[in-house]
């Protein structure tokens, strides 16, 4: 529900305590949301809150504490799934992250589906945590990796995702938004056609969550996983969304209390729904965190956190673009507030570690997305990413803090 009429960007920067922090005695200019995002007060206090009055281990307790926490942590996974419009909570998941959704989903059904011979369909977008367990699987069962290819904007090149879905093909893992470049890639358009030959797509949601809506229902996606801590909540909490068709099919990720139905000696069987997914003790606060994360984001709503975004992000291009030298990469038709570049002979460490004496905190490097480098011929670019706390002001800053670099290297 959203009930904030007006987009008050200055209040919501209120709601984030690192912003009275001063870094090397300046305002904070905070560009690097996509590789983690800050926290609000909702989500601070709901951890603290969790830890200081109702903490205990969920599930098998009968005690007053234990119980409570269990109605909190399946809170937070009622939450999630209301969020994600899931059909129901077995459907959900809780992991440690994004890297460990989609290590799951790759052990877990790359046991059950894909063999010898077959064929595994990512992208030149991806971030390593979609490649690198899909390659640990091909190895194994003497399957084949191979990746859409891109254009120089960083569009997918979608007649060429469509001749490379063949009958080897046994899933499609790809990302929602690059981390790198931002690209919005066309999800729906991309599940329907490998829909249309049978093969399950998973989606990286890691850079969509913290700024659109996902429907996982209206995307028809088979799996969908994403990481909290890029959508202002803790470390430590992830989220896979799978059909419950398919889970229910496929076998368990990792052995340990909590997944079990029977225990001997000699044979065990699993409990069912998201329970036989999540081995031991779960990260119970962490999701908690996360179901505030969850309320705090839909109550300022989605249509106007992307309104902000893009806002930025055309200002951001805009103002950097007016800059001599620099080269931005990846313009793809639809983008989220990531606006990657390159500056003439200046290595992207050194701009980083300059504009860092401004107070401007960038991600500078291959942002874990080495082939999407290699296509662009570059070892690494400077990011800034932008989130719903952002303003003009952290434009202008960056902006100002880049020319301080060319005035020094000149
Ligand atoms: C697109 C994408 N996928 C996956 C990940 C991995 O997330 P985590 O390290 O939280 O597992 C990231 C994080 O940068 C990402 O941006």
């Amino acid at each position: 529900m959203n009930d904030m009429t007006v987009f008050d960007v200055e209040k919501i920067r209120g709601d984030f305590p690192i912003f009275e922090e001063k870094i090397h005695g300046k305002r904070l200019t905070f560009l690097d949301s996509g590789a983690s995002a800050q926290k609000p007060v909702a989500v601070l206090d709901a951890v603290q809150d969790a830890y200081r009055h109702t903490y205990a281990n969920v599930h098998r307790g009968v005690h007053y504490l234990s119980q409570k926490s269990t109605e909190l942590y399946e809170g937070a996974r009622e939450t999630v799934r209301d969020h994600l419009n899931a059909a129901s909570v077995d459907e959900i998941i809780f992991t440690k992250s994004t890297t460990e959704a989609i290590n799951l989903v790759a052990n877990s059904f790359g046991q059950m589906a894909i063999g010898e011979g077959d064929e595994i369909l990512l992208s030149y977008l991806e971030h390593h945590s979609n490649i690198v367990p899909w390659q640990l699987v091909a190895e194994r069962v003497g399957a084949t990796v191979k990746a859409v290819p891109i254009d120089t904007n960083g569009d997918l090149l979608r007649d060429r995702y469509e001749e490379m879905l063949t009958d080897r093909t046994k899933i499609v893992a790809i990302t929602h938004v690059s981390n790198a470049i931002g690209t919005v890639n066309p999800v729906k358009e991309l599940i329907a056609k490998a829909h249309s030959k049978d093969i399950p797509v998973l989606i990286d949601g890691s850079q969509a969550i913290p700024h659109m809506k996902v429907d996982v229902r209206d995307l028809d996606a088979d799996f969908y996983v994403f990481t909290g801590h890029k959508v202002f909540a803790p470390t430590g909490i992830g989220v896979l969304f799978g059909k419950a068709e398919l889970l229910e099919k496929m076998p368990p990720y990792q052995g340990g209390g909590d997944m079990i139905n029977r225990v001997t000696f000699e044979k065990t069987t699993f409990a069912t729904g998201h329970s036989k997914f999540e081995a031991g003790t779960p990260p119970i606060v962490q999701a908690i965190g996360l179901g505030a994360a969850i309320d705090y984001v839909n109550k300022i709503g989605f249509d106007q956190i992307a309104a902000h975004e893009q806002s930025l992000l055309s200002y951001a291009t805009q103002e950097l673009g007016k800059l001599n030298n620099i080269r931005i990469i990846g313009q793809a038709k639809q983008k989220a507030a990531i606006v990657s570049f390159t500056m003439d002979d200046i290595h992207p460490h050194d701009i980083g570690t300059i504009i860092d004496q401004a107070g401007v905190a960038v991600r500078v490097g291959h942002h874990c997305a080495q082939p999407l480098m290699d296509f662009y011929d570059v070892p690494s670019t400077v990011r800034a990413s932008f989130a719903l706390y952002n303003n003009k002001e952290d434009v202008d800053a960056l902006v100002e803090s880049i020319k301080m670099v060319q005035e020094f290297f000149r």
